[in-house]
């Protein structure tokens, strides 16, 4: 059994995936902000602190987990967000800047601090929760849309410098997941948010944690490049299926 670490564990995808790691018998480590969210998520966890846009929390988040649980075989990193969805021309760059700092370079941070000790011990999977919008941009989308479709530019170069290091590198790329994901992009507006789902059936955050339960299932000499999983009712970022009732 591994020992996972999941940034962003405190809600969403990252939760489902902690509970469901922790049923097929991983040791965790959780890590975000609102840590009063990471406990009772799943027994025996270690539990930390973890802003990825700061450098030393993220410093201090893999040293507690290495002393928790020793080292780390998996990492996910889920932390991510959208901010709104501003056309370029209207916006004022704040939100820009903090979904580049967190679903980039809060990325790299994170996975440059566990990445080395793998190298060295031959063996680690390093698992990115991309995104559809990273393969096809939408209006007032665009910061999001570059920053998905970066993580994928970051995954593959990834997986070509570990290449016969003994590392695994997957990307999982949802469509529309029901999580606080709208709520956070729409600033704390429940209703506008709850609208997104209208008329159609989204994945849950358990789904996409059973993807991400099987990469990390498969043999070591498995890799899993990308998994692209959307709702049976979505085909594309703008082409969704609603029933109108
Ligand atoms: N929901 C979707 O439709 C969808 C589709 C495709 C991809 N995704 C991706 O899935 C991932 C998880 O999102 P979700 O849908 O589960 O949304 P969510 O419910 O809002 O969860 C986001 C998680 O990221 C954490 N996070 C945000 N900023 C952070 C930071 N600076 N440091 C540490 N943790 C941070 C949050 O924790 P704290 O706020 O407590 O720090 C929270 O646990 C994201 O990368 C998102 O882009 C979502």
């Amino acid at each position: 059994m591994k020992h996972v670490v999941v940034t962003g564990a405190s809600s969403g995808i990252g939760a489902a995936t902690a509970r469901r790691l922790a049923q097929d018998g991983h040791r965790l480590s959780l890590g975000a902000r609102r840590t009063d969210r990471l406990t009772g998520i799943a027994t025996g966890a270690l539990t930390h602190p973890l802003d990825v846009t700061r450098a030393e929390s993220v410093a201090r988040f893999v040293e507690a987990a290495i002393a928790a649980h020793g080292p780390i075989d998996v990492l996910v990193n889920n932390a991510g967000l959208a901010r709104g969805v501003e056309r370029i021309a209207s916006a004022t760059g704040e939100a820009w800047r903090e979904m580049i700092e967190t679903n980039i370079l809060g990325v790299l941070e994170v996975t440059r601090r566990v990445l080395p000790a793998m190298v060295e011990r031959n063996t680690g999977h390093i698992v990115m929760v991309g995104s559809l919008a990273g393969y096809e941009s939408y209006e007032g989308g665009s910061v999001y849309c570059a920053t998905k479709r970066g993580l994928r530019a970051i995954t593959e170069a990834l997986r070509y410098e570990t290449l016969g290091q003994g590392i695994r590198v997957t990307s999982v790329d949802p469509g529309m997941v029901e999580t606080e994901f709208s709520v956070v992009r729409f600033r704390g507006d429940e209703v506008r948010a709850k609208k997104v789902y209208t008329g159609m059936r989204p994945l849950s955050p358990d789904d996409v944690a059973t993807c991400i339960a099987f990469a990390l299932a498969l043999p070591e000499h498995v890799n899993i490049d990308v998994i692209r999983v959307t709702p049976t009712d979505q085909a594309s970022p703008g082409r969704v299926a609603r029933k109108t009732s």
